[in-house]
């Protein structure tokens, strides 16, 4: 049974055919709105979430499915202590594939290898995040026109924060494409992703504290939240949580056509005087995210024989 889990089991060919298939839907939504009748999803989320969640079942509605839902894994047997193993195995027999968040590391692969339905990661722990990414790319796609020879800036908790983990694998697979990375110290690129991803492929990168002298030269800038949840002790996100805050006098240093990402939800990284400036485009990247969340729920389900 296929499952996404990592954004490295998709081929950078199955993500160009995603982005086509969510392209049509966004021209020609009608010609999708029955293709999942009388099949459902499951969300599974054990940890906050407003737009994975929500965009996953906007996504299956308008295929025409159902969706089933915990939100909230106080609301499930998680909170009797069931494992994840066998919580996967009972929905198996409710739905026809699952979307599933969980705050540790690896939990979405032990689903998929104990589901019996396709399982899309929407985010383990501090790990990765597939479907994060899958918007991302659509969304420079459309504003880009493509992925070659990008400046790409990702700023902010790039430790922790597993949408920065997904991107970089995916991006690393096209041509001249170079990374800055803008953190604190402490919150730097565990070497996981540098040594296996970066160093290993031998892609270019450079590592920086300063947000403001780096602007100039990025295509993409791609902020993220100081990932709170994660953190030890409360000191350490109070003194880190506003390192970065990008402006409108910072936006001045950027490109004419740099593009500004963030996966959402924001604290204080972009102030709301930003979003006004036509180089900010993370509210259209919710919107391509849901597409492509329809994208892959129609391919997962098209490979499983199910519709
Ligand atoms: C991200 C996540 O959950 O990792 N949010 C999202 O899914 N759009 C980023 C974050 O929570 O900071």
């Amino acid at each position: 049974m296929r499952s996404v889990i990592d954004i490295l089991d998709l081929t950078a060919g199955e993500i160009d055919a995603l982005m086509q298939t969510a392209c049509d839907i966004i021209a020609h939504p009608r010609d999708y709105e029955q293709v999942c009748a009388g099949k459902k999803l499951a969300t599974l989320f054990f940890e906050p979430s407003t737009r994975t969640r929500l965009s996953f079942e906007a996504a299956m509605y308008e295929l025409g499915g159902h969706v089933l839902s915990v939100a909230g894994g106080s609301n499930s047997s998680a909170a009797k202590g069931e494992s994840v193993a066998d919580t996967v195995r009972t929905v198996s027999c409710y739905a026809d594939i699952i979307a599933m968040r969980h705050h540790k590391e690896g939990a979405a692969l032990v689903a998929a290898q104990h589901a019996l339905i396709p399982v899309i990661n929407g985010g383990d722990g501090g790990h990765c995040h597939p479907t994060q990414t899958l918007a991302d790319l659509l969304t420079i796609q459309r504003e880009k026109g493509g992925f070659s020879g990008l400046t790409v800036g990702l700023c902010g908790d790039l430790k922790f924060g597993r949408t920065v983990h997904s991107l970089i694998n995916a991006l690393s697979r096209y041509e001249g494409i170079r990374f800055i990375l803008i953190s604190p110290e402490e919150l730097k690129l565990p070497s996981y992703v540098k040594k296996d991803v970066l160093v290993n492929k031998g892609i270019p990168y450079e590592q920086t504290t300063d947000l403001t002298a780096v602007m100039p030269s990025l295509d993409i800038l791609y902020m993220t939240r100081v990932q709170r949840e994660r953190f030890f002790n409360e000191e350490d996100y109070l003194r880190l949580k506003d390192s970065y805050i990008l402006t409108p006098k910072k936006m001045r240093g950027a490109k004419q056509d740099m593009c500004v990402l963030h996966p959402l939800p924001r604290v204080n990284e972009i102030s709301v005087a930003v979003d006004d400036d036509p180089r900010a485009c993370y509210f259209k990247q919710v919107a391509n995210g849901k597409y492509m969340r329809m994208a892959l729920i129609l391919m997962l389900l098209k490979e499983a024989g199910t519709i």
